[in-house]
């Protein structure tokens, strides 16, 4: 069955670029992405582990591990990783599994028969600290993602999970968020001092918390 936002993700052992990792103990603490390619030496996926690669200090700055995926074997990945840099002018620096067995693929249901039977989709998950998927994206082999996208989505997940906010329509980061409906007047008092605007009682809008200046 498909994994679903508050799941636990399935814990797996695996083979990647960076040598065998156990998933739940290669997350550790903290924040992850994991996101399926369809295939090595495929145009659209080349531009974005490229993509990945580049935007990993933003990730990092967010506490956040990125690792990739395809069903191709790590030898696959080691001679295609040369073309990344070539093409993209930036080298792999996360993990990439080989899911040459499609292991992975299949426990996250990141293969869509009737796309294809043989290559996944465009996965994405978003993984808490808690091991529990935060938020999932999935895109079709001929789509590639928008990698600010996700670091949006991430900011936006890890200001719920801290402040108890959410994001409005096109929120980006600095703009105003709004109070999640779960916290009473009362609790909002305590959790915002400096007070919120209520364009009705439902929509109370704050400044984004811990914003710097
Ligand atoms: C690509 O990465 O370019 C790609 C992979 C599979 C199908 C279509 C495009």
């Amino acid at each position: 069955m498909a994994l679903r936002i508050g799941d636990t993700v399935p814990d797996f052992t695996a083979e990647t670029t960076e040598g065998q990792i156990s998933f739940h103990n290669w997350l550790g603490e903290g924040w992850g992405v994991l996101f399926s390619h369809p295939k090595d030496f495929t145009p659209v996926c080349t531009t974005e582990l490229g993509e990945a690669a580049r935007l990993k200090p933003e990730f990092d700055k967010r506490g956040v591990k990125i690792i990739g995926l395809s069903v191709d074997p790590t030898d696959s990945h080691h001679a295609w990783a040369k073309d990344i840099e070539e093409t993209q002018g930036q080298a792999l620096n996360f993990p990439v599994i080989a899911d040459h067995d499609r292991k992975v693929a299949d426990l996250y249901d990141m293969i869509h028969p009737n796309a294809s039977e043989t290559f996944t989709v465009r996965s994405v998950f978003v993984i808490g600290p808690d091991k529990k998927v935060k938020a999932t994206l999935t895109y079709p082999a001929s789509t590639g993602r928008n990698f600010d996208e996700i670091l949006r989505l991430v900011d936006s997940v890890q200001l719920t999970a801290k402040y108890s906010v959410a994001t409005p329509v096109n929120w980006k980061q600095g703009d105003d968020c709004i109070i999640v409906p779960a916290v009473t007047d009362e609790q909002a008092k305590e959790k915002f001092p400096g007070g919120w605007t209520a364009l009705k009682p439902y929509l109370r809008i704050v400044p984004q918390p811990g914003k710097e200046s």
